[in-house]
């Protein structure tokens, strides 16, 4: 080797080497960002990888279901580890912004968004805000469902067909969003007492009660299950894959979630916390939802609504109590009652 080729290779390792230093440092100036994600880890990924490329933060990411995360915020209020809760059903951010585990904060996008996710930041207090929203619903095998001969149900009473004995898959309440809002959308169909009444028979349907709200629609598109109880946009997801299932709004009138973002209390990383919070409530973060192949409204009014969100004008939609439902003592206690009088009877 020459020394001039020496020389250059040698100033060569010295812009790579200087290059990755500067990367690296570069990521160390702009910090870290810890994410607690609430929806499908599928658009989980992307939005952490968008983030990290946009700002130069480095971010960890933990992917959850909205009411673990919950319980993971409060178990860790005095040492918090998590900055941002992004996703996810509102209740849960409505019980911690009433419990003072989440932060207040006004971001500038605010005047961009829909007014229900104006309104849930209204009602928790500045604390939580809507970044999408999309009605509750089931979903059948339509192969299954058609084998054995069952008529196709329409409605939430027709889940109590003795026929689907063990063919429904719904989540566990206590640890998804999804199923708390069925609950809760059940308590404001019917009335507390016949809702009870009507989960307790549910419950001998029931073949499983899964930790992840969306599970149902995959075991629905897997076979696994001949009904699966999720939101309307899981179904849509597995149909547009091309599994052999119908998605229906029940005919008594359904709920719907308003999908929410928190900034944690006493968050390590604040300002990257609301670095994140204002880029995600943007169109070019909002599109990636659907890119991702998850098809709630958007809540940023710039951003397109995906072709195959369901129509939340086609679906007979409760008006949903979030204050109500999403408050500490009633979310305990309806949680509570389904322990003892749904999940422990026998089959
Ligand atoms: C899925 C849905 C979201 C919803 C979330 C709730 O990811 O696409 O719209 O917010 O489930 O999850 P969980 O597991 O808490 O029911």
């Amino acid at each position: 080797m020459t020394m001039t080729t020496f020389t250059r290779r040698l100033a060569l390792l010295g812009t790579v080497f200087g290059a990755a230093l500067a990367a690296s440092t570069g990521a160390q100036a702009q910090g870290q960002l810890t994410v607690y994600c609430g929806v499908q880890e599928d658009w989980c990924r992307p939005m952490v990888d968008a983030f990290e490329k946009a700002t130069g933060v480095k971010v960890s990411m933990i992917r959850k279901s909205s009411g673990e995360i919950y319980a993971q915020v409060k178990a860790e209020a005095s040492n918090p580890r998590g900055d941002v809760w992004w996703g996810g059903t509102g209740d849960p951010h409505m019980q911690a912004a009433e419990e003072n585990l989440t932060e207040e904060y006004k971001s500038p996008k605010l005047p961009e968004l829909n007014e229900w996710a104006v309104r849930q930041w209204e009602q928790s207090k500045g604390r939580a805000v809507g970044i999408y929203s999309g009605a509750l619903g089931f979903a059948y095998n339509t192969k299954l469902l058609a084998e054995k001969k069952i008529d196709d149900p329409k409605c939430w009473a027709d889940l109590l067909n003795p026929k689907l004995k063990d063919e429904v898959q719904v989540a566990d309440p206590n640890s998804s969003g999804t199923a708390y809002t069925m609950l809760a959308t059940l308590v404001q169909i019917m009335g507390e007492d016949k809702a009870f009444d009507y989960m307790k028979k549910l419950h001998a349907n029931v073949n499983q009660y899964t930790k992840s709200g969306a599970a149902p629609a995959k075991a629905t598109s897997l076979g696994e299950t001949t009904v699966g109880i999720a939101f309307l946009h899981d179904h849509v997801t597995m149909i547009v894959e091309g599994a052999p299932m119908k998605a229906v709004a029940p005919c008594e009138g359904t709920g719907y979630e308003i999908g929410s973002m928190s900034i944690i209390k006493g968050a390590k990383n604040l300002d990257n916390a609301k670095k994140w919070y204002d880029w995600a409530l943007s169109p070019e973060a909002q599109k990636l939802g659907a890119a991702a192949k998850s098809y709630q409204v958007p809540s940023n009014k710039a951003t397109p609504i995906p072709p195959q969100a369901p129509k939340l004008s086609d679906i007979k939609l409760i008006n949903y109590d979030f204050a109500k439902y999403g408050s500490s003592d009633e979310r305990k206690r309806l949680l509570t009652k389904w322990d003892k009088e749904v999940k422990a009877q026998p089959k």
